[in-house]
């Protein structure tokens, strides 16, 4: 479901800077020889991650769900010298392609890449993170937010993609309430009701959800 006027959402790819190189060609090769290219983050809001990353300046970023490397690559536009991306993702598939795609952008030492059960993985990684990007299995969503919200700093954010489910998340644009639109659901209402943070739904491309750590 496209949540504005395609020709307006034109209009705005043409006016935000566009992707590198790489990155067109993480995309261009993702839609080629990968199944569901339409998790890939994409243009709009790989540059709408890249500026949070900017604005932010994190030290050390957690994404959970590389899949094919993009939205790490642009995350970790904006990290500081020294800094370091941690990254998970369970498809050892895509593992060879994913640090080619990181070795290219010079990123090899700076992104730290984990293939596994992030459920598992998370509570190994001896970091406290300023920066937090959950997208990978929807019904986790709470999991990851409550592994993840007590190692985040003070000030520090944690973005959650695919937050409207391609508006689902509404009675009158699902047919039935099936097992991952009930966990949006609960998850939105968790972090709409959690004291530790302040929050956005950020109605970009399938719903952000933004959290900042009071
Ligand atoms: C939507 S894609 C990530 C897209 C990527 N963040 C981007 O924007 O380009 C979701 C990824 O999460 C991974 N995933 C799903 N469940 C997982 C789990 N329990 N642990 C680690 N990775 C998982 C999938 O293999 C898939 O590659």
């Amino acid at each position: 479901m496209e949540f504005i006027d395609e020709d307006l959402q034109h209009y705005a790819e043409a006016h935000t800077s566009p992707e590198s190189e790489l990155l067109h060609k993480v995309n261009r090769q993702t839609h080629l020889n990968v199944m569901k290219p339409r998790m890939l983050s994409g243009h709009m809001q790989g540059r709408l991650l890249a500026m949070f990353s900017h604005m932010i300046k994190p030290k050390q970023i957690l994404e959970v769900g590389t899949y094919t490397g993009y939205s790490a690559l642009c995350l970790a536009e904006g990290l500081q010298q020294g800094g370091t991306l941690y990254t998970i993702d369970k498809n050892e598939e895509l593992e060879d392609r994913v640090r080619g795609y990181f070795a290219e952008a010079g990123f090899s030492e700076s992104i730290k890449y984990y293939i596994g059960n992030a459920l598992d993985i998370i509570p190994n990684i001896n970091a406290e993170f300023d920066l937090v990007f959950i997208d990978a299995d929807k019904i986790n969503n709470a999991n990851y937010y409550d592994l993840v919200i007590d190692r985040l700093a003070t000030g520090g954010y944690i973005i959650v993609d695919n937050v409207l489910w391609s508006g689902k998340v509404l009675e009158k644009y699902r047919k039935k309430l099936d097992e991952d639109t009930a966990a949006l659901l609960a998850f939105n209402q968790k972090v709409q009701e959690d004291d530790r943070v302040e929050n956005v739904l950020l109605p970009v491309r399938d719903g952000l959800m933004i959290a900042r750590k009071k």
